[in-house]
């Protein structure tokens, strides 16, 4: 099995990225997703973070309200870490299980979709990384039009991240994001080629 890590910062494309190796048959872990899961009602780690942020996190139907956790910590790095270092173990587990069950399935390639996967240094936990790339300009528009931000919140949001040339020094594979959809399909098509001849001419 091989295990593609792929990270990349806000609006970079990382998602459609993942829906893109998708369509080719790639099975892929969707990292915030495990997160989520880490957290569901009657788990410890529910506890351990009702207990760090307090019972009004708790919404009507018993979930932690995710927006109002998201709310606490970003764009505040030291309740963020909290979180981080309440999660990041327990998702960090069940990536490497579903990883494990990949394998045992037989499947040739897999995909951990993982937003932060430096920052949490999770790097050994795939063979190879992949990075989408935006200009930071151009993640600005993009968070402007889709999530309706003002410039400054873009800004933001995209300075607390690591910059692109910190993500860089991680990449075996960069994927360029600043143009059209098509353009972004085309840079795909053009990777996974590229894989399968790095694999065919290894095999
Ligand atoms: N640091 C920076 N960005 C983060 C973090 C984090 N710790 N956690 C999530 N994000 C990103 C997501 O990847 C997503 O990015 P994208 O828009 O580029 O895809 C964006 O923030 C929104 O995250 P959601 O989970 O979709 O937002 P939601 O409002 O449902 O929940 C919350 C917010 C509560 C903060 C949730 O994201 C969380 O519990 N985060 C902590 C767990 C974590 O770090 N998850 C990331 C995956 S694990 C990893 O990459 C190592």
């Amino acid at each position: 099995l091989l295990k593609i890590g792929l990270t990349g910062g806000i609006a970079s494309g990382k998602t459609t990225v993942s829906k893109l190796l998708a369509e080719k048959g790639v099975p892929v872990i969707d990292a915030d997703v495990l997160g989520w899961r880490t957290y569901e009602p009657g788990t410890k780690t529910f506890a351990e973070v009702v207990a760090a942020f307090g019972d009004d996190l708790v919404a009507q139907d018993g979930t932690i309200d995710r927006k109002v956790l998201g709310g606490r910590v970003f764009g505040k790095p030291d309740e963020m870490k909290r979180l981080t270092d309440i999660v990041w173990p327990g998702i960090r587990e069940l990536a490497g299980q579903e990883l494990e069950r990949l394998e045992s399935a037989g499947e040739r390639t897999a995909l951990l979709e993982a937003a932060v996967l430096i920052e949490a240094d999770w790097l050994d936990l795939v063979d190879e990384v992949w990075v989408t790339v935006v200009d930071p300009l151009v993640a600005r528009e993009r968070l402007m039009q889709r999530n309706g931000w003002s410039a400054e919140e873009a800004d933001a949001r995209i300075n607390s991240q690591l910059t692109n040339q910190e993500r860089l020094a991680h990449a075996g594979v960069v994927i360029e994001n600043d143009g059209s959809l098509a353009e972004l399909e085309r840079a795909v098509e053009e990777a996974w080629a590229a894989l399968q001849a790095r694999r065919n001419g290894s095999a």
